[in-house]
């Protein structure tokens, strides 16, 4: 389990000395949550009736799947990206993950409209973007803060440069690109406001900044 930035509430907890040693994860309970936000946000007023009909009927459903309800859960381990990432790569690309499909036809349709030039993949991972943007004929550097990744990004894209650093003090000069593309990372960060001002400190003057974040709760699956 990789800490997601952003928790405000763990964020209190450790200032006050407190910090659980593994987190419980189970199923059912992921799936109850899911249904419970639908039906608040019902509650609020975005959805009908029959909407809320049908999420108490899967809730149901859900509580009668024996499969669900007599899953043991797991104990997850907490620990930093660079540990976390140091697992994760060795199965980051294979097999697919499903959150790809989501994010690829929105960035490709963002990215096919660009002219050409040097463009920051910033937390690269395996060189996802980085291959897309080579292929078209992008001059790409990518950075990264985990070795294990950035190894296979070489390998993948031997035709881009990869550089080992972090997104708060990247390893680039004022104004040295002319893009800047970020997928999947920024929910690794406890503040936007400081990637953000490091992001605009590389590029250059005037030129678009494209950021996907990710969802909530999408780290990646304990090593
Ligand atoms: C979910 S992966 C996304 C990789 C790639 N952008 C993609 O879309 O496939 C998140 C990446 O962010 C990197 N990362 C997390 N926090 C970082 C930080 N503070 N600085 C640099 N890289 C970071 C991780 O090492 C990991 O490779």
């Amino acid at each position: 389990m990789l800490r997601a930035g952003g928790s405000k509430c763990l964020e209190l907890f450790e200032a006050a000395g407190y910090c659980p040693p593994v987190i419980y994860q189970h199923p059912l309970a992921y799936l109850l949550g899911l249904e419970g936000v639908a039906l608040l946000r019902a509650w609020a007023g975005d959805y009908d009736r029959e909407f809320v009909e049908a999420r108490l009927a899967e809730v149901r459903r859900l509580l009668d799947d024996e499969a669900l309800v007599n899953h043991g859960g797991v104990v997850v381990g907490r620990g930093d990206t660079a540990t976390g990432y140091r697992s994760w790569s060795a199965t980051y690309d294979e097999p697919r993950n499903s959150l790809f499909d989501s994010d690829e036809p929105v960035m490709h349709d963002i990215l096919d409209a660009l002219p050409s030039g040097t463009v920051l993949d910033a937390a690269c991972g395996t060189g996802r973007y980085a291959a897309y943007l080579v292929a078209r004929g992008h001059r790409v550097v990518g950075v990264d803060s985990s070795p294990e990744m950035l190894d296979r990004a070489g390998v993948r894209v031997p035709d881009a440069t990869f550089l080992r650093g972090d997104l708060h003090r990247l390893p680039l000069t004022d104004g040295a690109v002319d893009v800047v593309v970020c997928a999947l990372a920024l929910v690794h960060v406890p503040s936007l406001a400081p990637v953000m001002a490091e992001f605009a400190r590389v590029l250059r003057p005037g030129v678009p900044t494209g950021c996907h974040a990710g969802r909530p709760g999408c780290s990646p699956p304990p090593p």
